[in-house]
């Protein structure tokens, strides 16, 4: 059996001065490759689980860790920053909190996580314009990071990320601030990501479009306790309806479907447009769904 890249086990944690848990009772294993997708209301602990995954809780935020986060089969612990940092590319919810504040051209800033790592000039040149063409950044490459707007500043902070191209990439929603164009400008990023067999961990409320591309989906309840984890297409398909969880729109539709058509509760349920257009195609077929 091969070791799973990342093994969360019986995973707790309360930030310092604070009465009960933020999260408990993860508990979830993914593959080299795979792309999971992490859904929650606001404050559910989403961020938290993050910073849990990078090794950043409790060295940084400090407050009580209990359970094990393995990477590789080691300890996230056990990493010392340098490995840690080319292991695990973490893009910040807020693209503000990324920006260095210490380099004054995109490009800098770009290259500075390369700069950190001590690698050579040559190769930081090589990466950082690698990165600028996939991204399309030329027109903004000499400008001020600061002076740059919020969608903007998330490119960068993405850019400044695969330009160390680390084995895992957690990507905290960084969407929020983009228009459609670079919104799937990023999915398809993280698309090239799955091809390269890199690990993907997307937190995201856009959930048809993350359907797309994740494989395994973990839904967290408000409380921070883990409310399912699995492949989206089975574990969507029992999600109770008392649970206040936003549903892709293939999966609503065949809600929706489900009594008009007598169609029978299914152990997978459509969670892409293909999938609901392959659901409807059958129908009209007056196959079984
Ligand atoms: N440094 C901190 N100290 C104490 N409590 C914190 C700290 N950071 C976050 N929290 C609390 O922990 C809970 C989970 O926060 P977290 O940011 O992980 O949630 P989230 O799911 O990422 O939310 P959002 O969707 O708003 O990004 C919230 O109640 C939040 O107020
Ligand atoms: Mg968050």
């Amino acid at each position: 059996m091969t070791t799973p890249l990342i093994q969360l086990t019986d995973i707790a944690y309360r930030y310092p001065l604070t009465s009960k848990n933020t999260v408990s009772g993860l508990n979830f294993k993914l593959n080299r490759g795979q792309v999971l997708g992490v859904v929650g209301v606001n404050g559910s602990g989403k961020t938290t689980l993050c910073h849990i995954i990078r090794g950043f809780i409790p060295s940084f935020f400090q407050g009580t860790l209990h359970g094990e986060v393995l990477i590789n089969g080691q300890s996230v612990n056990q990493y010392d920053d340098t490995e840690l940092s080319q292991l695990i590319g973490y893009i910040f919810q807020n693209p503000f909190t990324q920006i260095s504040g210490v380099k004054e051209t995109v490009r800098e800033e770009i290259g500075y996580g390369l700069e950190n790592l001590g690698k050579p000039s040559s190769e930081i040149n090589r990466r950082v314009d690698e990165v600028i063409s996939l991204l399309n950044l030329q027109p903004i490459e000499y400008k001020n990071p600061f002076a740059l707007s919020g969608g903007q500043k998330q490119l960068v902070a993405i850019a400044a990320i695969l330009a160390i191209d680390p084995d895992i990439f957690i990507f905290d929603e960084p969407t929020s601030q983009l228009d459609p164009a670079g919104t799937n400008k990023v999915f398809a990023i993280i698309a090239q990501l799955k091809e390269q067999n890199k690990t993907v961990i997307i937190v995201e409320h856009k959930l048809d479009l993350m359907m797309e591309y994740v494989d395994q989906l973990l839904v967290l309840n408000r409380d921070g306790t883990q409310a399912m984890f699995g492949q989206p297409r089975r574990i969507l398909a029992h999600v109770d309806p008392d649970m206040e969880m936003a549903l892709p729109t293939a999966t609503q539709i065949f809600r929706q479907l489900q009594p008009k058509y007598q169609l029978a509760n299914q152990e997978t349920v459509p969670v892409t447009e293909r999938d609901i257009v392959t659901t409807i195609q059958k129908l009209k077929r007056g196959g079984d769904v």
